[in-house]
């Protein structure tokens, strides 16, 4: 008989995108002539900048040709594409990260989902409250928790995430094991301070523990001093891993690439509390159940360092950007407070009601969808997320008729 996973009987149904989806569907079957602009899911709207098409199809060409064809890539990545990811994401902005601890994936949803592998079930696991779900689910799925009950799973430690805390969760005061963080985070399109993630690196180094240090949404990092890796911080080398993608970057969601670092100082513990390097852990794991990036998304990929590929995703960042800035003027004309949106494409907005009846009013009075906060965790019921992910010109109509919706 085939057993399942009973973790999974664990997992709460994918309610909220499903939920959302429920709720247009009839919302546009009840008005057929009303138009919906959605300004809810995190997904790019604009095209690879020209830099990384070029580069693209020069690598498609090089595969039809028997003197340049590549077949199986190095586990890694192509040294190409990790130098250039060491040197300027990295070195020059003072983070001490070689190109050998970066492993390029297929982007950041798998490693944030697979790195749980390679930690004991056993490990007490803490996780931001609102949360972008992979970290939780994946815990789930493997077994580090008990059942689901008033909003949140048992085993795990949730750091709050509220008003009460700028959004910036405080130390766990309770001792854990694996922390994930996202700055500038999904979905509150909060930052953190250089001396806030100090205090994280600290606490991490003196309980052993260690940090997930998602930073996908670096790139929209304006504000001067903010740090975009964890590894600009002291002491993080020992006790952080860091991911990174070039989906919301460099409008990848499509044909997928990212990396994480996995510095060689980073070490875990087994049962004995005798020493491992996480590096050794990772790359097994990678090399055993991952085939590399194909050739022409790396090289894709390198063109983002060029010259010229690097104004053109910082004009693509700003692109969203400049969307995030109105949205958050508007609602915050309109009278509400905004989380995120200066240096983050999100912007977390307290509806000061409950997060689906504020949901529902958007809809049906404005015809504009956003995603209710509640769907990201108990801490996240009345606030919205809206996401800057669209073109200037259905943002700016769908901020017209917010207000048309909200004022009248
Ligand atoms: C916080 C965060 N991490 C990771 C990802 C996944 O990125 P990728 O497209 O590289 O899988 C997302 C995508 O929405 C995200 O919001």
């Amino acid at each position: 008989m085939i057993k399942i996973n009973e973790n999974y009987l664990k997992l709460k149904a994918s309610y909220l995108f499903s939920e959302i989806a429920t709720r247009v569907a009839a919302y546009q079957k009840a008005h057929p002539e009303k138009e919906i602009i959605k300004l809810g899911i995190g997904d790019v709207t604009r095209p690879l900048p020209s830099a990384c098409i070029e580069a693209f199809h020069q690598a498609v060409d090089e595969m039809s040709d028997v003197e340049t064809f590549r077949g199986y890539g190095p586990e890694k990545g192509y040294d190409f594409l990790r130098q250039k990811i060491a040197a300027v994401d990295f070195q020059a902005a003072g983070a001490d990260v070689e190109a050998d601890e970066v492993f390029v994936s297929d982007g950041s949803k798998c490693d944030c989902g697979n790195i749980q592998e390679i930690f004991a079930t056993d490990v007490t696991v803490a996780i931001p409250d609102p949360v972008y779900p992979v970290y939780l689910d994946t815990n789930v799925m493997a077994g580090r928790t008990g059942a689901f009950a008033d909003g949140r799973y048992r085993g795990i430690v949730y750091l709050d995430s509220s008003r009460a805390n700028s959004f910036i969760p405080d130390l766990p005061t309770e001792p854990v094991d694996l922390i994930y963080l996202c700055f500038p985070n999904n979905p509150t399109g909060a930052t953190i301070t250089m001396d806030q993630l100090q205090g994280w690196v600290d606490y991490a180094r003196e309980n052993r523990a260690l940090i997930l240090y998602d930073a996908a949404y670096e790139a929209y990092i304006r504000a001067p001093g903010l740090p975009k890796s964890i590894y600009e911080v002291k002491g993080a080398r020992e006790v952080a891993v860091e991911m990174r993608s070039f989906s919301k970057t460099a409008g990848f969601t499509g044909i997928r690439c990212g990396y994480t670092v996995v510095p060689k100082d980073c070490r875990g513990y087994d049962g004995s509390g005798k020493e491992h390097s996480i590096h050794d852990f990772w790359l097994r794991r990678h090399a055993t159940k991952f085939n590399s990036v194909s050739y022409p998304v790396q090289r894709a990929a390198e063109a983002v360092y060029t010259v010229n590929g690097s104004r053109q995703v910082r004009d693509l960042t700003d692109y969203y950007l400049r969307n995030a800035a109105l949205i958050r003027e508007e609602l915050t004309a309109l009278g509400y407070e905004c989380i995120g949106g200066d240096n983050s494409p999100y912007i977390w907005v307290d509806g000061r009601m409950d997060s689906w009846a504020f949901f529902d009013m958007l809809l049906e009075k404005a015809g504009v969808v956003c995603t209710p906060g509640a769907g990201f965790g108990r801490c996240g019921e009345g606030f919205i997320r809206i996401s800057a992910f669209n073109h200037h010109e259905r943002v700016q109509k769908a901020l017209e008729k917010i207000k048309a919706a909200l004022s009248g």
